[in-house]
């Protein structure tokens, strides 16, 4: 038994921020950003949006492509680093949304690679039997935990949400995930405002936001991305020749190009939504995945690489039949 994408969706919130807007806000200059980052423009929640609200959204498009009701789900999985609140958890509020009843509802907390995280954990549900039509999301409002006075943060992140459903396969599907993390890297990425430690700043008042030595992350996740992509390779029993997309976590055009090269893929075989969504953390790839298979790029049949690198580090990737 294994398990297939049957159905892709995403929501984008309507406001757009272009680089000429962030020029007002912090200084900074077009040609910066990007020439740096490959980032153009970026959505942002308006204040009625939540994660939530954008999952929801998300999830109802995806389930429609799917051919399935909320009925049909049986098991509901979430990545995202910006929940609305800290429970009830994210997938629970979807679940409910959706009118779906007595399913596990639950999200990951991996940052930019919840997504890939939750995408595995559902494929094992799925592969075992529990689970018949897995609804798996990454989400995110990270607009809301950005000092928009740090131009070295606030030019690189967005807010939107994407899902696929996942249903059982005789053939895979999702051919191999791989998942890893080092915890050793916490004081390069990081939002240290929580509830059992860096409480206090909130309740002083004192402004919580993304904490990033960039440069330093960027190396680090040039190098195990590279990695990555071997390892991927190697467990799923795939040449490289045989990757018809490159589906990255939307972070950086220039650590794009870099897996892409690794993989001796031209970049007219690399999902690129980074220019317009900027870093939209967990939500990155299933966005980028929506958009290339809604526009006809990814057709069934191809084999798709993913792969994220983000905040603990956490990384992970997934080979997937779409
Ligand atoms: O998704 C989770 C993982 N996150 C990532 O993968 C992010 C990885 N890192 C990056 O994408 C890049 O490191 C950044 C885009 C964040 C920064 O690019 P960079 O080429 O590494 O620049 P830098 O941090 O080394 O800064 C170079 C210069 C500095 O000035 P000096 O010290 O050389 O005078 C910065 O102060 O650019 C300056 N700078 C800016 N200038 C204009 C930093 N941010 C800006 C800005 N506009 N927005």
């Amino acid at each position: 038994m294994y398990s297939r994408i049957a159905g892709t969706g995403s929501y984008l919130p309507k406001k757009v921020l272009t680089n000429a807007d962030i020029e007002k806000i912090v200084d900074t200059t077009d040609e910066w950003i990007q020439t740096r980052t490959g980032i153009k423009s970026r959505h942002v929640a308006a204040a009625h949006e939540t994660t939530s609200s954008m999952a929801i959204e998300a999830s109802r498009r995806a389930l429609e492509m799917a051919g399935a009701t909320p009925a049909d789900v049986d098991f509901i999985a979430v990545g995202t680093t910006t929940p609305d609140v800290l429970f009830p958890n994210v997938g629970t509020i979807v679940q409910t949304a959706l009118g779906i009843h007595d399913t596990p509802a639950f999200s990951v907390e991996t940052a930019c690679s919840g997504f890939v995280y939750a995408l595995s954990i559902a494929d094992k549900f799925l592969r075992c039997g529990e689970s018949q039509c897995a609804l798996v999301i990454g989400s995110e409002c990270l607009s809301r935990i950005v000092d928009w006075k740090d131009r070295g943060t606030c030019v690189l992140f967005g807010d939107g949400a994407g899902a696929v459903v996942l249903r059982p396969a005789e053939q895979p599907g999702i051919v191999t995930t791989l998942l890893s993390a080092d915890g050793k890297y916490r004081a390069l990425l990081n939002y240290p405002y929580g509830v059992s430690s860096g409480f206090e700043k909130l309740r002083a008042g004192k402004p919580a936001a993304i904490v990033m030595k960039g440069n330093e992350v960027f190396k680090v996740a040039v190098n195990t991305l590279s990695r990555l992509v071997d390892q991927t390779l190697a467990k799923g029993g795939v040449d490289q020749s045989q990757i018809d997309w490159l589906v990255p976590h939307q972070a950086n055009l220039r650590i794009i190009q870099a897996a892409a090269r690794k993989l001796a893929l031209p970049m007219e075989r690399v999902v690129v939504t980074v220019t317009e969504h900027g870093n939209t953390s967990a939500a990155s790839i299933p966005l980028a995945l929506d958009t290339a298979i809604r526009d006809g790029r990814i057709r069934r049949g191809q084999m798709l690489l993913l792969e994220t690198f983000g905040g603990g580090f956490t990384w992970g990737s997934a080979l997937v039949r779409f």
